[in-house]
């Protein structure tokens, strides 16, 4: 038997294959648990055709490796499944690394578990500050909700309006927009006159509607998870009088992201939003992936901000083989993306060395009509903004 023969045979039998110049080849596994099923299934959707994007781009090997992405059902926020399920993809699937993540409380379930297995998570959404505070293996390539909103309530503020009411559902990422609202609009001279937080399973929000209506207010900020709550309270805002009455719209992007302004039409005109994502942001990049996306899947018209969180995240997963050269040690693949810069679809990308949260442009978008489709329309852009909340008040 040739000694390259035998390597061969005994690679194989430890699931190990040779690369080129005889490198020891392995396939390194990628759970990724977000919704695939439920009212939420199309975020699992976007996230999975995101990762195709880009790997029908960049391959499916890194060096010798071969990069395969697991895919896990969580159609709600359960952190109790999420942590089964992560239990599940390290323990039997032997994945070097877990990713996805849309519901606050799913990603910060994980915490104890990567730090014990010592594997990084990716976190496409999850959008809560704290939750990166919470261990040192967490990257995230979303998002936050201090992020888009310290931004979008200076610019309310230079508007001369005076008088808001906060509506939040009432969990991490809604209670972080209230606070970063509430904390710069006050700071601007402006006044929340009531800070209303709603269940996160609310479908009726007629009640919410009154006290936005009694509340005097000239304008409304509000954060609910993207998808059929959006869509539920921005058809209720119009339903109930309130954008006759003249009451203005702002919130972060999540109400009025692309896959749902058809089913929107009208009630989301003249909506505006910060955010990080537009599908009509006007750039290379992001033309080259929409048209990507359209030659694989026939359409990119459901692509939306947890594309970019999927896309974007996958790119940070593959740097990590990358500079660890396949080895799997959690804490040094991290390290090793601290301070990375790149350019993504929706703009400049830097991930903060503390924070291990994207610095990036947050846009100012209006919902108008462009050619005969709704569209978040970029007004302006706003550098380099951090997650205002990282470690705020300790
Ligand atoms: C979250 O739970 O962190 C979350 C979910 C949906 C969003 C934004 C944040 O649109």
């Amino acid at each position: 038997m040739t000694k390259h023969l035998r390597t061969a045979l005994l690679c194989t039998a430890f699931g190990l294959a040779l690369g080129a110049g005889g490198a020891q080849a392995a396939t390194i596994k990628v759970g990724v648990i977000a919704p695939f099923s439920g009212p939420f299934a199309m975020v699992g959707k976007t996230f999975k055709e995101a990762i195709a994007v880009y790997q029908a781009e960049h391959g499916t090997t890194v060096g010798a490796d071969t990069v395969e992405f697991i895919f896990k059902d969580l159609d709600q926020a359960n952190p109790a499944q999420s942590k089964a399920l992560a239990q599940e993809l390290i323990v039997k699937e032997k994945v070097g690394y877990l990713a996805g993540f849309f519901f606050t409380p799913d990603a910060l379930a994980v915490a104890p578990l990567i730090d014990e297995a010592n594997i990084p998570a990716v976190i496409f959404n999850a959008a809560t500050s704290a939750i990166t505070e919470k261990s040192p293996r967490y990257v995230r390539t979303s998002f936050t909700l201090w992020q888009n909103t310290v931004p979008l309530a200076e610019h309310m503020a230079k508007q001369g309006i005076k008088k808001v009411v906060t509506a939040v559902s009432d969990y991490g990422p809604g209670i972080d927009g209230e606070t970063a609202f509430k904390a710069t609009f006050e700071k601007a001279g402006g006044s929340v006159v009531d800070t209303i937080r709603m269940p996160l399973k609310s479908n009726d929000f007629a009640p919410f509607m009154q006290r936005i209506k009694d509340s005097g207010a000239e304008a409304i900020y509000a954060f609910l998870p993207a998808g059929p709550t959006t869509l539920a309270f921005a058809k209720a805002f119009a339903d109930n009088g309130l954008k006759d009455k003249g009451i203005k719209f702002f919130g972060p992007g999540d109400i009025t992201q692309e896959p749902d302004l058809p089913a929107l039409g009208d009630a989301a005109l003249g909506i505006t939003t910060t955010f990080n994502y537009s599908q009509s942001h006007d750039s290379a990049k992001n033309k080259a992936f929409l048209a990507k996306h359209k030659e694989l899947f026939g359409s990119s018209d459901t692509v939306t901000f947890t594309s970019v969180g999927a896309y974007d995240g996958a790119h940070v997963i593959y740097t990590m083989i990358q500079k660890t050269g396949g080895k799997s040690d959690g804490l040094k693949a991290v390290d090793a993306v601290k301070g990375m810069s790149w350019e993504s679809p929706r703009g400049p990308l830097t991930i903060n060395p503390d924070s291990r949260h994207v610095t990036q442009t947050i846009y100012l978008r209006l919902v108008e009509t462009v050619d005969g489709k709704l569209q978040n329309v970029e007004k302006a852009a706003f550098a380099d903004q951090p997650d205002y909340g990282y470690k705020v008040g300790k």
